[in-house]
């Protein structure tokens, strides 16, 4: 069944955009090179290695699956964090191939994988030019404590970056709250405003790709820009969602 209008297409669907189904690392060693003007992505923060150790999903940690329909979990948040850093840098490395010269990354991430995540950036041959901030406006209390109210957004480019890209002069700061739980199409849902804000990175009309795209916030974000765009998604449950979101067909990994 379509999701309800505020997340989709209505129907129509979303031109440019082709939605994958398959392990990031083996859909991207089969696209073309060069091609790419953005990587824009938010993987698996691998915030559930303890829940994982216990065999519980990644809605013990991220929602209330006593709705009527449980969302799927989601791959790789049990990762440990030595594995995913080299997983992080196998992929970086393989969009690194697939970007043209002066393409750029911008990555999703939370304090505690932060250090590793720009490691992996620049093991992939990126150049980190900085961080950026997601201001979720609210989080849960703890006393004594900062909230860990924010997330991260480490972004860099390929090779050198040009400042005369039609591009404007972006926010470091981006204040958008999460997407209420009963609209949420994925546990870890990033909002379509946050995501169109960070994709005008990109330049106007480029391509974009996402190898961790979940339920393709990123790539309906980016058809509403106007720029094409190729997502990857591993769980199939999660893929469909995306397909049918966007109005594309499933490529399966072949
Ligand atoms: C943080 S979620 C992305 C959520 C997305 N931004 C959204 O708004 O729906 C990361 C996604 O990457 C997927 N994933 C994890 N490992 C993967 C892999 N090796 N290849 C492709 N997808 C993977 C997970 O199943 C998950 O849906």
């Amino acid at each position: 069944m379509r999701p309800a209008a505020v997340h989709g297409y209505e129907g129509s669907p979303a031109t440019g955009i082709r939605m994958y189904r398959g392990d990031a690392l083996r859909v991207m060693r089969r696209l073309e090179a060069g091609v790419y003007d953005a990587i824009i992505t938010d993987p698996p923060y691998a915030a559930g290695v303890s829940l994982a150790a216990k065999g519980a999903g990644t809605a013990t940690k991220y929602c209330d699956n006593k709705r009527a329909n449980p969302l799927p979990d989601f791959d790789g948040d049990g990762m440990d964090q030595r594995t995913w850093t080299l997983l992080m840098a196998d992929v970086l490395r393989e969009g690194r191939r697939l970007c043209k010269p002066g393409a750029v990354c911008a990555l999703f991430i939370d304090w505690r994988m932060l250090p590793s995540l720009t490691d992996a950036m620049q093991r992939a041959g990126w150049i980190w030019r900085g961080v950026a901030v997601w201001d979720k406006l609210t989080s849960r209390p703890q006393k004594g404590r900062f909230r860990q109210q924010a997330e991260f957004i480490a972004w860099g480019s390929a090779g050198r970056l040009s400042v005369n890209r039609p591009v404007p002069v972006l926010p470091g700061v981006f204040r958008h709250a999460n997407v209420a739980a009963n609209e949420r199409l994925h546990q870890v849902q990033k909002p379509l405003e946050l995501m169109a804000e960070v994709l005008k990175i990109c330049v106007p009309g480029g391509r974009v790709l996402d190898p961790f795209a979940g339920s393709g916030s990123t790539l309906l974000a980016a058809a509403r820009l106007g720029l094409t765009a190729d997502g990857i998604e591993s769980s199939p449950a999660i893929a469909q969602t995306a397909a049918d979101r966007l109005g594309v067909k499933l490529t399966e990994e072949v």
